[in-house]
């Protein structure tokens, strides 16, 4: 059977931020989408034989020196184009169109209004005036020969256009953003009804494929797989598992810096779900060992990655056997870590997945992740009949409590500091609230705050409370609870957790501070 991501929609990214929100849009229409460099090779881009072709928008302008162009093979493939914001602009300044600055830079929310159908158009079957997100600078003045106009905004008279013959397309706003209130139905009708994909891109059809691929790629021998407990190494887990069980080994290393019954919790909700093996290895005492009186954030993390690779690396040793490492990577880290698929991107954060496990290992890897989006994974696991709490888990950090215990790691600040995260996330989760936050933690400062308890002085040490809303997690907004849940959690906390006499909630957006406190 053919691999499901043909006939998908290639998007030419052109630095735009956005550019990884269409491709999640439109594969919300069960239809892949993949980002490509603007100048990526046609021949890697025809591998997948898309049906069409969005140009995303971008920081230049088609004037700029070094500007981006389109390249040739786009408009020779004779396949429909949808140009969004730079996009559009470029499209127009490429065919003979003129594109000017405007006189006042249009940012933010605008309303557009369509006054004319076009077949097929983008805009069958909404409104007339829809609210839309722009942020741009320059504008096109005059469509090019063949195009009409498909509407405008008050800054923007030609505010869309389209070429039904050609199956051309542009629209100065930003139909992938959320502000853009039927963006998703535009980007639906390019897909669906312009470009005709067949919606096949499903967690089912993922899932029979992933299964294949992993058989081919495996055959008969042994796989190796860090479970970290993560829904990302829990779903691959349970892809190996049903595609090559008998040669699955998962290990999962308790490093002593899990949540409240975290270990536990991973350990069952594994056998419950695989009949592969899993070996537990209970390192806790090495780790807290390796930390006695490290308090330097950045030392912290260096000391659990390397012992974490020392850890492992043991482990599969005694094992043996292993030609294969199984690996939850997913999309966003291929991306952000300028993969072979995106050799000119730049570098953010280089993800190491399974705590950096060296090249020398010599095992090669499986990833079957490897093009799923974070929403999508979860849409797998849930068809993979995980369940809700695995499915939804928050993020949690590699180097775990080590990073909230602020100051000195010790058995006896863990304990206190696991109850009060404990209490916190009870909480939150009493008042329906866990899903609304990205994140949520508490966290133990390294300062100890004097108090009154029953007549007498305390001088004992405080907890933050971290809560935070965001898609991306390299901004972030800290979230509005309601000051009965935040008080709610305070009482509970210096009621129930010896050793604390304070809390406090952090209210600091992301940047200037990052999720994490260390
Ligand atoms: P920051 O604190 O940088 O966190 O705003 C952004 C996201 O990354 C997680 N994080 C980590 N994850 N190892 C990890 O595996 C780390 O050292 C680490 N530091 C931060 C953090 O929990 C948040 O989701």
């Amino acid at each position: 059977m053919a691999d499901n991501r043909h006939g998908g929609i290639a998007i030419l990214d052109y630095g735009s931020q956005y550019t990884q929100l269409i491709a999640r849009r439109i594969r919300e229409q069960n239809v892949y989408a993949a980002p490509y460099p603007w100048d990526a090779d046609e021949d890697a881009i025809f591998e997948l034989e898309p049906q069409g072709i969005v140009l995303s928008g971008g920081p230049n302008s088609v004037y700029d020196d070094r500007a981006p162009t389109l390249p040739n093979w786009v408009l020779h493939s004779g396949l429909p184009v949808l140009g969004v914001c730079y996009g559009m602009q470029l499209l127009t300044h490429t065919l003979g169109g003129e594109v000017h600055p405007a006189t006042d830079r249009e940012y933010g929310n605008a309303t557009f209004h369509q006054f004319e159908e076009l077949g097929a158009s983008l805009f069958t079957g909404l409104p007339p005036d829809l609210d839309v997100w722009m942020s741009h600078g320059d504008r096109i003045e005059k469509a090019p020969a063949g195009f009409i106009s498909l509407g405008e905004s008050d800054n923007s008279p030609l505010a869309a256009i389209g070429h039904a013959d050609l199956q051309i397309y542009g629209v100065q706003f930003h139909p992938e953003v959320t502000h853009t209130r039927y963006g998703t139905d535009i980007l639906r009708n390019f897909v669906l009804h312009i470009c005709h994909c067949e919606p096949h891109w499903t967690a089912e059809a993922f899932i029979e494929q992933a299964v294949r691929d992993i058989q081919e790629q495996v055959g008969r021998r042994r796989v190796i797989l860090g479970l970290s407990g993560g829904v990302d190494s829990m779903v691959t887990a349970k892809l190996l598992n049903e595609a090559v069980g008998d040669q699955l080994t998962a290990i999962f290393i308790d490093n002593g810096l899990m949540r409240h019954n975290e270990p536990e919790n991973v350990v069952r909700t594994f056998h419950k779900h695989n009949q592969a093996e899993l070996i537990t290895v209970d390192a806790s005492d090495r780790f807290l060992k390796a930390l006695a009186n490290v308090t330097e954030p950045e030392r912290k993390r260096k000391i659990i990655g390397e012992l974490f690779v020392r850890v492992f690396e043991e482990t599969a040793a005694e094992t043996g056997g292993a030609e294969f490492l199984a690996q939850g990577t997913i999309y966003p880290d291929v991306i952000e870590s300028a993969g072979k698929e995106r050799p000119a991107a730049h570098v953010i954060k280089t993800h190491h997945n399974v705590g950096g496990l060296p090249e020398d290992m010599a095992l090669e890897l499986v990833e079957p992740l490897r093009y799923l989006f974070k929403d999508e994974v979860r849409r797998v696991g849930l068809q993979l009949g995980l369940p809700e709490s695995q499915v939804w888990r928050q993020p949690f950090p590699g180097p775990g409590l080590a990073i909230r215990c602020l100051g000195e790691v010790t058995p006896e600040r863990l304990e206190r500091l696991r109850k009060a995260d404990y209490i916190f996330r009870q909480v939150l989760e009493q008042h329906e609230l866990l899903r609304e936050t990205a994140q949520c933690y508490a966290g133990l400062l390294s300062v100890r705050t004097v108090g009154v308890q029953g007549d007498q002085r305390t001088y004992a040490e405080a907890v933050v409370l971290r809560a935070v809303v965001t898609e991306d997690f390299m901004t972030a907004e800290w979230a509005r609870l309601p000051y009965e849940v935040l008080a709610e959690a305070s009482s509970k906390i210096v009621n129930q957790v010896a050793g604390v006499n304070r809390v406090v909630y952090d209210i600091t957006t992301k940047p200037p501070a990052t999720i994490e406190w260390e």
